[in-house]
Protein backbone atom coordinates (compact mmCIF):
# COMPACT_ATOMS: atom_id res chain seq x y z
CA UNK A 1 0.00 0.00 0.00
CA UNK A 2 1.25 3.57 -0.45
CA UNK A 3 0.48 5.81 2.11
CA UNK A 4 1.18 9.58 2.71
CA UNK A 5 2.01 10.98 6.19
CA UNK A 6 1.65 14.13 7.20
CA UNK A 7 3.58 15.12 9.70
CA UNK A 8 2.80 18.16 11.68
CA UNK A 9 5.09 19.75 14.79
CA UNK A 10 8.00 22.18 14.58
CA UNK A 11 10.31 20.57 16.78
CA UNK A 12 12.43 17.63 15.42
CA UNK A 13 12.64 15.92 18.47
CA UNK A 14 9.73 15.90 19.64
CA UNK A 15 7.71 13.02 20.78
CA UNK A 16 5.09 13.92 17.50
CA UNK A 17 8.04 13.15 15.82
CA UNK A 18 9.24 10.19 17.85
CA UNK A 19 5.92 8.62 17.33
CA UNK A 20 5.84 8.93 13.31
CA UNK A 21 9.00 7.60 13.01
CA UNK A 22 8.14 4.12 14.92
CA UNK A 23 4.76 4.25 13.35
CA UNK A 24 6.78 4.30 9.97
CA UNK A 25 9.32 1.89 10.96
CA UNK A 26 6.37 -0.68 11.24
CA UNK A 27 5.03 0.31 8.03
CA UNK A 28 8.30 -0.48 6.25
CA UNK A 29 8.74 -3.46 8.04
CA UNK A 30 5.24 -4.28 6.76
CA UNK A 31 6.34 -3.12 3.37
CA UNK A 32 4.38 -0.45 2.56
CA UNK A 33 5.54 2.24 0.84
CA UNK A 34 5.49 5.58 2.94
CA UNK A 35 5.88 9.29 1.39
CA UNK A 36 6.16 11.56 4.39
CA UNK A 37 5.16 15.37 4.35
CA UNK A 38 6.96 17.19 7.24
CA UNK A 39 4.89 20.41 6.62
CA UNK A 40 7.12 22.45 9.07
CA UNK A 41 10.44 21.09 7.64
CA UNK A 42 9.13 21.02 4.40
CA UNK A 43 8.25 25.13 4.45
CA UNK A 44 4.38 24.38 3.77
CA UNK A 45 2.48 27.51 4.27
CA UNK A 46 -0.67 27.15 5.79
CA UNK A 47 -2.35 30.59 5.12
CA UNK A 48 -5.33 30.61 3.18
CA UNK A 49 -4.58 33.68 0.77
CA UNK A 50 -7.19 35.43 -1.47
CA UNK A 51 -6.28 33.46 -4.36
CA UNK A 52 -6.57 29.72 -2.31
CA UNK A 53 -10.24 30.96 -1.55
CA UNK A 54 -11.12 32.94 -4.80
CA UNK A 55 -13.63 29.93 -6.66
CA UNK A 56 -13.15 27.12 -4.06
CA UNK A 57 -16.34 26.00 -4.56
CA UNK A 58 -15.26 25.57 -8.52
CA UNK A 59 -14.88 22.01 -10.08
CA UNK A 60 -12.50 24.67 -12.74
CA UNK A 61 -10.76 26.13 -10.00
CA UNK A 62 -7.33 26.96 -10.72
CA UNK A 63 -5.07 26.15 -7.73
CA UNK A 64 -1.33 27.25 -6.82
CA UNK A 65 1.34 24.87 -8.49
CA UNK A 66 2.74 24.01 -4.80
CA UNK A 67 -1.22 23.21 -4.09
CA UNK A 68 -1.54 21.47 -7.40
CA UNK A 69 1.89 19.12 -6.24
CA UNK A 70 0.27 18.16 -2.85
CA UNK A 71 -2.98 17.37 -4.32
CA UNK A 72 -1.25 15.05 -6.42
CA UNK A 73 0.74 13.09 -3.45
CA UNK A 74 -3.18 12.42 -2.10
CA UNK A 75 -3.82 11.45 -5.31
CA UNK A 76 -1.17 9.31 -5.43
CA UNK A 77 -1.67 7.70 -2.34
CA UNK A 78 -4.10 4.90 -1.36
CA UNK A 79 -4.22 5.41 2.50
CA UNK A 80 -3.57 8.90 4.40
CA UNK A 81 -2.11 9.06 7.81
CA UNK A 82 -1.84 12.59 9.86
CA UNK A 83 0.79 12.59 13.33
CA UNK A 84 -0.09 15.69 15.38
CA UNK A 85 -0.06 16.91 18.80
CA UNK A 86 -3.30 17.92 20.51
CA UNK A 87 -3.51 21.72 20.79
CA UNK A 88 -6.67 23.41 22.12
CA UNK A 89 -8.34 19.88 21.76
CA UNK A 90 -8.18 20.71 18.39
CA UNK A 91 -5.43 20.09 15.53
CA UNK A 92 -2.66 22.33 15.20
CA UNK A 93 -3.37 25.44 13.03
CA UNK A 94 -0.58 24.31 10.66
CA UNK A 95 -2.11 21.25 9.82
CA UNK A 96 -5.53 23.22 9.74
CA UNK A 97 -4.45 25.31 7.07
CA UNK A 98 -2.85 21.98 4.80
CA UNK A 99 -6.79 20.52 5.24
CA UNK A 100 -8.10 24.42 4.44
CA UNK A 101 -5.74 24.41 1.10
CA UNK A 102 -5.60 20.59 0.14
CA UNK A 103 -8.35 19.02 0.91
CA UNK A 104 -10.71 20.95 -1.65
CA UNK A 105 -13.01 20.15 -4.17
CA UNK A 106 -10.53 19.33 -6.50
CA UNK A 107 -9.69 16.35 -4.49
CA UNK A 108 -13.19 15.06 -4.01
CA UNK A 109 -13.69 12.74 -6.47
CA UNK A 110 -10.46 10.89 -5.11
CA UNK A 111 -11.15 10.47 -1.87
CA UNK A 112 -14.07 7.58 -1.73
CA UNK A 113 -10.97 5.07 -2.51
CA UNK A 114 -8.75 6.02 0.57
CA UNK A 115 -8.66 5.21 3.77
CA UNK A 116 -7.33 7.72 6.92
CA UNK A 117 -5.90 7.38 10.16
CA UNK A 118 -5.19 10.26 13.10
CA UNK A 119 -2.80 9.62 15.62
CA UNK A 120 -3.23 12.10 17.74
CA UNK A 121 -0.62 12.99 20.89
CA UNK A 122 -2.76 14.55 24.20
CA UNK A 123 -1.21 15.74 27.03
CA UNK A 124 -4.28 14.38 29.18
CA UNK A 125 -4.45 10.82 30.58
CA UNK A 126 -7.44 8.83 28.72
CA UNK A 127 -9.59 9.81 32.17
CA UNK A 128 -9.49 13.43 32.02
CA UNK A 129 -10.41 13.28 28.02
CA UNK A 130 -13.23 11.17 28.95
CA UNK A 131 -14.55 13.21 31.84
CA UNK A 132 -14.91 16.55 29.62
CA UNK A 133 -16.39 14.45 26.44
CA UNK A 134 -12.96 15.63 24.79
CA UNK A 135 -12.31 12.30 22.90
CA UNK A 136 -15.53 11.60 21.38
CA UNK A 137 -15.55 15.29 20.66
CA UNK A 138 -12.55 15.04 19.01
CA UNK A 139 -13.11 11.64 17.12
CA UNK A 140 -16.07 12.63 15.98
CA UNK A 141 -14.43 16.27 14.23
CA UNK A 142 -11.98 13.96 12.81
CA UNK A 143 -14.08 10.78 11.83
CA UNK A 144 -17.36 12.79 10.58
CA UNK A 145 -17.06 16.10 10.37
CA UNK A 146 -13.92 16.15 8.22
CA UNK A 147 -13.14 12.46 6.67
CA UNK A 148 -17.09 11.65 6.39
CA UNK A 149 -17.61 15.06 4.86
CA UNK A 150 -14.82 14.67 2.24
CA UNK A 151 -15.96 11.13 1.60
CA UNK A 152 -13.15 9.12 2.71
CA UNK A 153 -13.88 5.19 2.72
CA UNK A 154 -12.94 4.68 6.50
CA UNK A 155 -11.38 7.10 9.06
CA UNK A 156 -9.57 6.01 12.50
CA UNK A 157 -8.42 7.83 15.11
CA UNK A 158 -5.83 6.70 17.76
CA UNK A 159 -4.81 8.68 21.17
CA UNK A 160 -1.32 8.55 22.54
CA UNK A 161 -2.13 9.92 25.99
CA UNK A 162 -0.28 11.73 28.94
CA UNK A 163 2.54 12.59 26.44
CA UNK A 164 3.96 14.82 28.69
CA UNK A 165 4.78 11.27 31.91
CA UNK A 166 8.19 11.89 33.05
CA UNK A 167 8.55 7.82 33.28
CA UNK A 168 10.88 6.28 30.48
CA UNK A 169 9.17 3.10 31.12
CA UNK A 170 5.20 4.78 29.72
CA UNK A 171 6.92 6.51 27.13
CA UNK A 172 9.06 3.47 25.81
CA UNK A 173 5.45 1.61 25.54
CA UNK A 174 4.20 4.58 23.54
CA UNK A 175 6.78 4.37 21.11
CA UNK A 176 6.12 0.30 21.42
CA UNK A 177 2.10 1.62 20.46
CA UNK A 178 2.95 3.12 17.78
CA UNK A 179 5.47 0.81 15.71
CA UNK A 180 3.27 -2.01 16.24
CA UNK A 181 0.54 0.34 14.79
CA UNK A 182 2.44 0.97 11.92
CA UNK A 183 3.60 -2.93 11.55
CA UNK A 184 -0.36 -4.12 11.42
CA UNK A 185 -1.81 -1.54 9.29
CA UNK A 186 -3.95 -2.33 6.44
C1 LIG B 1 -0.28 25.22 22.20
C2 LIG B 1 -0.52 23.95 22.96
C3 LIG B 1 -1.81 23.55 23.24
C4 LIG B 1 -2.05 22.32 23.90
N1 LIG B 1 -3.35 21.93 24.08
C5 LIG B 1 -3.59 20.71 24.63
C6 LIG B 1 -4.91 20.25 24.75
O1 LIG B 1 -5.87 20.90 24.37
N2 LIG B 1 -5.12 19.01 25.30
C7 LIG B 1 -4.08 18.22 25.71
O2 LIG B 1 -4.34 17.11 26.21
N3 LIG B 1 -2.80 18.64 25.59
C8 LIG B 1 -2.53 19.86 25.06
N4 LIG B 1 -1.23 20.29 24.90
C9 LIG B 1 -0.14 19.36 25.26
C10 LIG B 1 0.35 18.64 24.00
O3 LIG B 1 -0.62 17.78 23.48
C11 LIG B 1 1.64 17.89 24.34
O4 LIG B 1 2.62 18.88 24.58
C12 LIG B 1 2.11 16.95 23.29
O5 LIG B 1 1.21 15.88 23.12
C13 LIG B 1 3.47 16.37 23.73
O6 LIG B 1 4.14 15.84 22.62
P1 LIG B 1 5.27 16.65 21.83
O7 LIG B 1 6.59 16.47 22.56
O8 LIG B 1 5.28 16.00 20.52
O9 LIG B 1 4.87 18.09 21.80
C14 LIG B 1 -0.96 21.51 24.30
C15 LIG B 1 0.36 21.94 24.05
C16 LIG B 1 0.58 23.14 23.38
C17 LIG B 1 2.00 23.58 23.08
Amino acid sequence: MKVLLVVAHPRQESLTHAVMKRFVAGLQQNHHEVDILDLHKDGFNPVYSVEDERDWNSPNKQYAPEIRAEMDRVAAADALVFVFPLWWYSVPSMLKGYLDKVWNIGLLQEFPSKTVQWLVLAGGDQEHLLKYGYEPMITHYLNVAIAGYARLLESKVEFFYDTLSKSNEYITGLLDHAYELGQAYR
